[in-house]
């Protein structure tokens, strides 16, 4: 069976623990040799972490890497997302994709006979920032249960919200969600950030993500930082044991004043980190149990 990785939702929790122990295996110094294998990254969205921390794990994985560049691709000839995954489904062993259309994985799983990586589906899924944010709160406290994390900002929009909240919630986490009212989900509940955040083990912002708003926000930049933004005063008021989580890109003295996206108590950048021996791990399952 085709070891591919589309959303969380679909993967026991003793899976999910099992990547993350590989990836820490990977931190400790774990050698291995997939030179006989070809990846294609099929980046149809803009991105900095995820595309080179994954191209980053398939060189450190000893496999050959394909980049595909939109731009310079017979997609500007007007051929379909299906087609073109198929295609690359003739040469490679795995296909890593990031698209805009959630759930774009649902038209190729029953075409293709390789495994699909999700590296972001529009605001549906991100299964390998959540597999690496999971890693990071777990080197921090060594467990889940009855963590309460508060997580912030556009999470309408948001697929590291969406795959957050429901993985979070099988762990055993509290999970607060503060947005303003415009950024909010109608079926879920939300609350104050200013009512949670000194209870809170760990606050994760998250980006303003305009390229999937039909219109503005209301507020400013301004507004913004001071209504639901981490700003010092909200820094000064958490738990001395808390940490501070982003997946980024930062929009520094937005969502997080710009002192604090490395400070002390900020992960931020251990998260990216994390996400090049994350990557690494689905990688190899998917080549190992794939083919
Ligand atoms: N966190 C994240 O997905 O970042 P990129 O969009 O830069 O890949």
């Amino acid at each position: 069976m085709l070891k591919h990785l589309l959303n969380l939702k679909d993967l026991p929790v003793n899976e999910i623990l099992k990547i993350l122990d590989r990836a820490k295996e990977f931190i400790n110094g774990e050698k291995v040799n997939y030179d006989n294998k070809i990846i294609a990254n099929l980046f149809f969205e803009p991105s900095t972490r995820t595309q080179n921390s994954f191209e980053a794990a398939e060189h450190r994985l000893g496999c050959k890497v394909i980049t595909f560049n939109k731009s310079e691709s017979s997609i500007q000839k007007g051929e379909s997302l299906y087609d073109t995954v198929i295609t690359f489904t003739q040469y490679v062993d795995a296909v890593v994709i990031r698209h805009n259309q959630n759930k774009y994985y649902e038209e190729l799983i029953n075409h293709t006979n390789i495994p699909i990586i999700n590296a972001g589906d529009g605001s549906g899924n991100h299964p390998t920032q959540s597999l690496l944010d999971l890693l990071t709160i777990q080197q921090e406290f060594k467990h889940f249960e009855g963590l309460k994390i508060a997580i912030v900002g556009d999470i309408v929009h948001s697929r590291v919200a969406s795959t957050n909240i429901e993985i979070m919630e099988r762990l055993g986490m509290e999970v607060y969600l503060c947005a303003p009212p415009e950024l909010q989900n109608q079926d879920k509940r939300f609350c104050e950030l200013d009512d949670v955040i000194s209870e809170v083990d760990i606050v994760m912002l998250l980006r303003v993500q305009h390229e999937r708003h039909k219109k503005e926000i209301s507020l400013t930049k301004e507004m913004y930082h001071q209504l639901y933004g981490l700003t010092i005063e909200r820094y000064q008021r958490l738990k001395e044991t808390a940490i501070i989580m982003h997946p980024a890109p930062v929009n520094r003295g937005v969502e997080i004043a710009d002192c604090l996206v490395e400070c002390d108590k900020s992960r931020i950048f251990k998260q990216m980190k994390n996400g090049l021996y994350i990557r690494k791990a689905v990688i190899e399952r998917s080549l190992k149990e794939g083919v």
